[in-house]
């Protein structure tokens, strides 16, 4: 994890460590408009995407964030031409190969989440290795979110617990918002505090759809590509400006 960034190595001064988000989620968007915007083509602007997710990565490990989880690719974007398809699924597989140095020394614990039985076998082999190295770091929990959908991640959830409940083993009195979150991807990470959804979109996208019922959501017009420390630090100021009632008043 190379970091081009060489300032803001530190969290900035006008940061208060004490109302940190604690992890925060990522939309990764705008890697094929910042392509587009110099005339190079898409690929290039995912390459630079993932150098942008490896600084920032980096950078929740500077400033004491504890977990980053970023949508990598959608159950949507097979929709994409094959090209790219490809090209993305290789770019996942470097990470986990290349870098996986890096990670176990930076003590980052990974995690990948969706629907990883019909990736690539090549891809979902490093997948495997990459997690089961990084198991036991303690350090930021990085978790991609590859092949992933929010509505569907619920779906086979409430069909894990109607199983139970078919084979005796709870009531369905005993179903609740505890349970349900035990049966996602997510089962062990806190919630998100913040999304952050670069290149302007205000949608969620099918992300996380259950965990992020709380979190604040801060849009920028920024591509990710251009997802700096600074914008980050940006992000993290108006978070931090924001009053969180949780439904009260
Ligand atoms: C959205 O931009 C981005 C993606 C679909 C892929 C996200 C992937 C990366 C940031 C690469 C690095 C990730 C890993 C895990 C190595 P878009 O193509 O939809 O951009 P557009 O909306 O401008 O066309």
């Amino acid at each position: 994890m190379t970091s081009k960034t060489t300032s803001l190595i530190e969290l900035p001064a006008d940061l208060d460590c004490t109302q940190l988000p604690q992890h925060v989620a990522a939309i990764m968007d705008g890697n094929g408009r910042w392509a587009k915007q110099r005339g190079f083509p898409r690929m290039m602007g995912h390459k630079r995407g993932a150098d942008a997710l490896r600084d920032l990565l980096r950078c929740c490990k500077d400033w004491g964030i504890g977990a980053l989880t970023v949508y990598a690719f959608s159950t949507e974007n097979w929709g994409r031409s094959m090209e790219e398809v490809d090209f993305l699924m290789t770019l996942f597989e470097n990470l986990f190969q290349l870098e996986l140095a890096e990670m176990v020394a930076e003590e980052v614990k990974l995690e990948v989440v969706g629907d990883l039985a019909n990736l690539p076998p090549s891809l979902y082999d490093a997948i495997d290795r990459a997690k089961t190295a990084t198991q036991d770091n303690q350090g930021v929990r990085f978790t991609v979110a590859i092949n992933y959908g929010g509505r569907q991640e619920i779906v086979r959830a409430c069909q894990a617990i109607a199983t139970q409940v078919q084979q005796g083993l709870i009531k369905a009195i005993e179903i609740d918002e505890h349970l349900l979150s035990k049966h996602l991807h997510t089962a062990d990470l806190p919630d998100p505090d913040l999304l952050i959804r670069t290149s302007g979109e205000m949608r969620i996208s099918n992300f996380l759809l259950w965990q992020l019922a709380y979190a604040e959501i801060y849009v920028t017009d920024t591509l990710w590509p251009d997802f700096d420390r600074r914008a980050f630090h940006k992000a993290l100021l108006n978070y931090q400006q924001r009053h969180r009632r949780f439904g009260k008043a």
